[in-house]
């Protein structure tokens, strides 16, 4: 008996090895898919395990369970468009947390069916079973409304209520009652079916209350809360591995929201308190006029250009342009002109969203720079395209004060000689927010399709 203890210990040890390995590679667009592979590998010997450690009563629900739910995810990972992926991955936050909820309840319900289980269980247990099922519960209803907001089933706007500041303060006080009675009366199911209602309309209002600008910190928040709610559930059925990769996932989760926050310059409880504070009218309007050029006078300036900077949005991955892109840049340097990259930390929809579009199109990694080294020579470049960004080289977060983007760092286009920017109108981005770079008297909107635009500019460079 102690010699399985040991080999399922030390096998449960090898698997968060690969966890950690995994996330390391994963850090590279070069080795991150090696990273999954280790990864996946590594979680396929936690369950195997898990399941010879604790006490199966069947195997046919989780045999239909794993046949099901992997046929499910496999079709879903092929059949996904590589612009529907941010979604996705907040959808399987959402399922993590609901994953944690759902074992909370079972854990409870197993100890409600042995007298002798819910006698011996301490309040340690029901504390951490309360918070798997709270932590689950936001996690799941805030990831569906985040699935929402991303897929544009619903409206990327912040949805603020007269009220919602009561509501919520109520919300956060019946928590810790129904905290209170769950502990002290964990047999009563009326207490976890409160706490699940409570959870779900928490998540709820706490996402749909946040705009579009802020997203990009919510989805990195989810991501963590799901890890807390697996490293919670972990404690509560004392399964050690759960409880190492649930607090692998929380801080990283928690590392990468405070990355987001960083490059939005925003803090967390700015961000989580937004639905609070009254909002600020925008101060200053635009001035200028669009002007448009078609893109086979856009090639003659391309053609006359000494550097070049590119700065990919969301429009991008839209119109799958990376590999046009890619195309271009090499026509561009063939002529003597170097190219360079931007990047946005919150370009697009997911983090590295961009960087993941342009590895794939071969674009050379050391090509590709940070906001913050760009941003000091931007006068050099003679002409920068815009491909379908609109939000991260938006000047009104240094113009307008008020304005639900005010503050957050932007890659500012608007200082080089010429600005291009490549969208099919002159329509606000993910934030709802208009753009004045598209008015400056160096802009030139090359209206169209992005992948069509750059086509065209790429059959004029053949014609030369
Ligand atoms: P956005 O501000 O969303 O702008 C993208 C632009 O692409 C749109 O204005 C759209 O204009 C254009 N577009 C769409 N399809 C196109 C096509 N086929 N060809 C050419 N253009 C096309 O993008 P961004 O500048 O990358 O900023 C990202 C935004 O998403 C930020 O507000 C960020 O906070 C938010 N967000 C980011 C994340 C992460 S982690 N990256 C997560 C959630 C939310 P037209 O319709 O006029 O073409």
């Amino acid at each position: 008996m102690n010699d399985i203890i040991t080999i399922i210990n030390i096998a449960y040890v090898v698997a968060a090895a690969l966890f950690i390995l995994g996330l390391k590679l994963l850090s590279h667009p070069d080795t991150a898919k090696k990273g999954n592979f280790v990864s996946s590998l590594g979680m396929l010997l936690a369950v195997v395990v898990t399941l010879l450690d604790q006490q199966i009563i069947s195997y046919h629900y989780i045999l239909l369970g794993f046949v099901l739910g992997g046929a499910f995810g496999a079709w879903k990972a092929k059949s996904v468009q590589m612009t529907d992926m941010p979604q996705m991955v907040s959808l399987f936050n959402g399922f993590g947390g609901a994953a944690s909820l759902l074992l909370g309840w079972a854990t409870l319900n197993g100890l409600q069916g042995s007298l002798l289980g819910a006698q011996t269980a301490g309040a340690f247990v029901y504390i951490t079973l309360f918070f798997t099922v709270l932590v689950g519960g936001i996690t799941f209803s805030g990831s569906v409304i985040a699935w929402g907001k991303l897929s544009g089933t619903m409206s990327s706007k912040a949805v603020v209520f007269t009220g919602l500041r009561e509501l919520s303060i109520l919300h956060l006080v019946a928590m810790v009652v129904v905290a209170y009675l769950f502990v002290t009366d964990p047999t009563n199911p009326v207490w976890l079916y409160c706490a699940i209602g409570l959870a779900l309309s928490f998540g709820l209002w706490a996402t749909i209350s946040i705009g579009g600008a802020d997203m990009p910190v919510v989805i990195a928040l989810l991501n963590s809360y799901s890890g807390i709610a697996a490293s919670a559930a972990g404690l509560a059925t004392g399964n050690t591995i759960l409880i190492v990769t649930g607090l692998l996932v929380g801080a990283s989760g928690l590392i990468l929201t405070n990355i987001m926050c960083k490059a939005m310059n925003r803090s967390l409880m700015n961000v989580l308190l937004s639905g609070f504070s009254k909002p600020v009218e925008a101060a200053g309007k635009i001035e200028g006029e669009v002007k448009i050029l078609p893109a086979q006078d856009a090639f003659y300036v391309l053609e006359a250009a000494q550097a070049v900077l590119v700065i990919p949005g969301y429009g991008m991955a839209v119109a799958q342009a990376q590999h046009a892109v890619r195309e271009l840049q090499s026509l561009l340097e063939d002529n003597g002109c170097t190219v360079d990259y931007a990047i946005h930390p919150v370009a697009g929809r997911m983090p590295g969203h961009m960087n993941v579009l342009l590895a794939e199109a071969d674009v050379p990694y050391d090509q590709l720079y940070e906001m913050d080294d760009v941003n000091p020579r931007m006068e050099n470049y003679d002409v920068v395209i815009v491909i379908g960004a609109n939000d991260v080289v938006n000047p009104a977060a240094k113009e307008m004060k008020g304005s639900p983007i005010y503050g957050m760092p932007v890659i500012e286009a608007y200082r080089a000689k010429t600005v291009f920017v490549l969208k099919r109108s002159a329509n606000a981005g993910f934030a709802g927010v208009d753009n004045p770079l598209f008015f400056k008297d160096n802009t030139r909107m090359v209206l169209g399709d992005a992948k069509d635009t750059i086509n065209t500019i790429i059959r004029e460079f053949g014609d030369e």
